[in-house]
């Protein structure tokens, strides 16, 4: 049997159950073709719609995106404008798809923050895509911030010492993390950066702990369901130790390869 060129082979067990995306590079997409920035970002939302498509595909239970950062309020006006709008976009367009594919749509961040017309379409969704019993869980990261939300989950422990509502010892991990809603569905088991930048810039920092980190030099526009399947497949070729020793099962001679095309 041939497979076609760009194709990946990724294995139908030991699948990353939630995947968070740093999506980058969508300014300097722009930059290379002399367009404005919002164009980048315009082309950056087509490949949500992809790389969601293909996740679900692919049988990942949560994919968390970096849609846009707590800090990313500093940039000009007119861009940040032009990204709600986007969003905005997408979220009316993605309805039906969502609903068919049994997607749940969640989000996480300071949402307060956000414009009226980005809340007035995103929090319906959230409500309607919430009743269904969803296989995969797709979360927004919008005006969000891993120290902002590791704060607020202390601040919250803080509150219920105060309030006599628990002991100062039993603020721990595990109560830290009962209050951050990045981890509802789990810790990210591996985060993928497109954009060639090797850092986290702030996302899910409490969460990835553990996670395998796959930074791709493609940038966000660019990134094609292949190269997604592609991270997946260095994710499962790689030994998860969590601070132990020894090997994990070896793979299962008979193990059928899932072949997915782009
Ligand atoms: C990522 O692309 C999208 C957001 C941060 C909203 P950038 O806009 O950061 O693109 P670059 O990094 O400038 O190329
Ligand atoms: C991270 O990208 C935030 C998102 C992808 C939403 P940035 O472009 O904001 O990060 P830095 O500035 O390169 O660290
Ligand atoms: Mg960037």
């Amino acid at each position: 049997m041939t497979l076609p060129e760009n194709s990946v082979l990724v294995e139908a067990r030991n699948l990353p159950s939630h995947v968070g995306i740093i999506m980058d590079g969508n300014g300097r997409w722009a930059q290379q073709r002399g367009a404005p920035r919002v164009d980048g970002h315009r082309e950056g939302s087509k490949a949500v719609r992809r790389i969601v498509r293909a996740a679900r595909r692919l049988g990942l239970r949560a994919l968390t995106l970096y849609a846009f950062s707590e800090q990313n309020w500093e940039r000009p006006e007119g861009e940040i404008d032009a990204l709600w709008t986007l969003l905005r976009e997408f979220l009316m367009s993605e309805r039906d798809e969502l609903l068919d594919n049994k997607i749940r749509l969640n989000a996480i961040g300071n949402i307060g923050r956000l414009p009226g017309l980005v809340r007035a379409v995103l929090d319906p969704l959230r409500r309607e895509t919430e009743e269904e019993k969803a296989e995969m869980t797709l979360t927004l990261a919008l005006s969000y911030g891993g120290r902002e939300e590791i704060a607020q989950a202390a601040q919250k422990l803080a509150r219920d010492v105060a309030a006599g509502k628990m002991r100062p010892e039993d603020v721990n991990h595990e109560s830290l993390r009962a209050q951050m809603p990045s981890l509802e569905f789990g810790d990210p088991d591996l985060i993928i950066r497109t954009g060639g930048e090797r850092r986290i810039s702030n996302f899910l920092l409490y969460g990835l702990a553990y996670a395998e980190l796959y930074f791709a030099d493609v940038l966000w526009p660019d990134f094609e369901s292949t190269d997604l399947y592609a991270a997946v497949a260095s994710y499962q070729a790689r030994e998860r130790r969590f601070g132990r020793v020894g090997k994990p099962a070896p793979l299962l001679p008979d193990a059928k390869p899932l072949r997915l095309v782009g």
